[in-house]
């Protein structure tokens, strides 16, 4: 069985307190679940102080990017993994498309990425995902077995197995359009057949594809009751402690 995951992407929102503030109520609504694994990626200068506040509780912190370079140096405005994990991190996004559109994180960044990542026991969540142009004509699911191919290169099935991957369809990122359960649940198939054809069949079976793109507290459980959706990245509803924690509590609404 895979164990749903359900995190939150803060983006470059909330200031330290903010984040902390939001941390500490959702962490009181979430105290008694355990059907599946929290994340909460709040921007790089609040990670410290909510990684402190959540010691102890059911709420990992991921960093929202890192660094390719793996040793310290002269590399203005670069966090290193290692880093990360000072600051209380278990997880680190990466290849969000906000990154791939906007700060050039190529297929190959990506790759690079993940394994500096794996290099100091982070756990990347890795994104995935197609623009809507892409998808209008026909080409979603050999763009992303091209994300696949490119951003995995080189990594072996012990690699995967510490990795989570999340397919967020450009066009529903923000956006208030859903991919629906169905057309989710056939990307996901489809990923997963990828890596069971290109790694193997049983890193295929227990490898967590997330779905996100406009996930709500109203669309959560359709999703959820895919086969192949094993949770949720949520952006602009897990920026509030309420919402998110009903997103999380999926089971029960
Ligand atoms: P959204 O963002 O939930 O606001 O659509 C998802 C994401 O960017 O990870």
């Amino acid at each position: 069985m895979r164990k749903p995951i359900i995190a939150g992407n803060w983006k470059m929102f909330k200031l330290i307190s903010e984040s902390v503030n939001t941390a500490t109520e959702l962490k009181s609504l979430v105290t008694n679940t355990n059907h599946c694994e929290i994340v909460i990626a709040p921007p790089y200068t609040a990670l410290k102080s909510t990684s402190d506040r959540l010691e102890g509780s059911n709420i990992r912190v991921a960093a929202q990017d890192l660094s390719t370079e793996t040793k310290h140096g002269a590399h203005t405005g670069e966090v290193c993994g290692d880093m990360i994990r000072d600051a209380g991190c278990t997880h680190v996004i990466i290849g969000h498309s906000e990154r791939r559109a906007m700060y050039g994180d190529t297929n190959a960044v990506v790759n690079r990425k993940i394994k500096a990542a794996l290099g100091f026991n982070l756990t990347p969540i890795v994104c995935i995902g197609e623009t809507l142009d892409e998808r209008d004509s026909g080409e979603a699911e050999m763009v992303v077995a091209k994300q696949l191919e490119e951003s995995l290169a080189e990594l072996t099935a012990d690699d995967l197995l510490r990795i989570i991957l999340a397919y967020e369809p450009v066009w529903a990122i923000g956006t208030g359009r859903t991919a629906t359960p169905d057309q989710a649940q056939q990307m996901h198939a489809s990923i997963r057949r990828w890596i069971s054809d290109h790694i193997g069949t049983g890193v295929a079976e227990s490898l967590r594809i997330l779905y996100g793109g406009s996930v709500k507290p109203e669309n959560i459980a359709d999703l959820m009751r895919e086969a192949d959706i094993d949770g949720a990245l949520v952006g602009g509803a897990s920026l509030e402690a309420g919402s998110f924690s009903r997103i999380v509590n999926y089971e029960r609404s």
